[in-house]
């Protein structure tokens, strides 16, 4: 049978919220065997797709960020969602350096988050809003 489990939740759009949904997510995702550094790894890409969608989605104004966290055997999927602005070009948000805000950001967001798990898959529409989708295997270790 597959050891599988889900949490889904849903948080008001403000910085404040960013560390819980970091924090809740990681403690939901320490029920598979990830070392330290890889639980600060997806608390690192949560904090960013959070981030993103508080600050860019929602440009600091209201709205709600849905989050959901599941896992089947070893692979850990997260979604991060908003219904705000939204992102014109997906591929160019991606690339590493860009922003729409260079004076306050530095368009690091997304390569953490490339860098830290394993697929990342982003959708979004123009003033409708933005959904990440990011994946993560546990990795085999030797035993011993
Ligand atoms: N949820 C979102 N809604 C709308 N636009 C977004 C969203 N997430 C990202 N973007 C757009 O993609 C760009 C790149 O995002 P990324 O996280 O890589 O960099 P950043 O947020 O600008 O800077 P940093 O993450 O380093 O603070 C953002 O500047 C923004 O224009
Ligand atoms: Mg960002």
């Amino acid at each position: 049978m597959a050891d599988t489990n889900w949490v889904k939740f849903e948080i008001p759009s403000d910085t404040r919220n960013v560390a819980f949904a970091r924090t809740a997510v990681a403690l939901f995702a320490s029920q598979l065997d990830w070392t330290l550094d890889e639980l600060e790894d997806i608390k690192v890409a949560v904090s960013e797709a959070v981030s993103n969608s508080v600050i860019h989605g929602y440009q600091l104004g209201e709205g709600i960020v849905r989050l959901e966290a599941s896992y089947q055997d070893h692979k850990l999927t997260i979604v991060v969602e908003d219904y705000g602005q939204g992102i014109a070009d997906i591929e160019q948000a991606q690339e590493t350096g860009y922003t729409t805000i260079p004076e306050e950001r530095m368009g690091l967001g997304f390569t953490f988050m490339h860098e830290y798990m394993d697929e990342v898959l982003v959708f979004s529409q123009v003033q409708k809003g933005t959904k990440v989708t990011m994946i993560k295997e546990v990795p085999r270790r030797p035993e011993g």
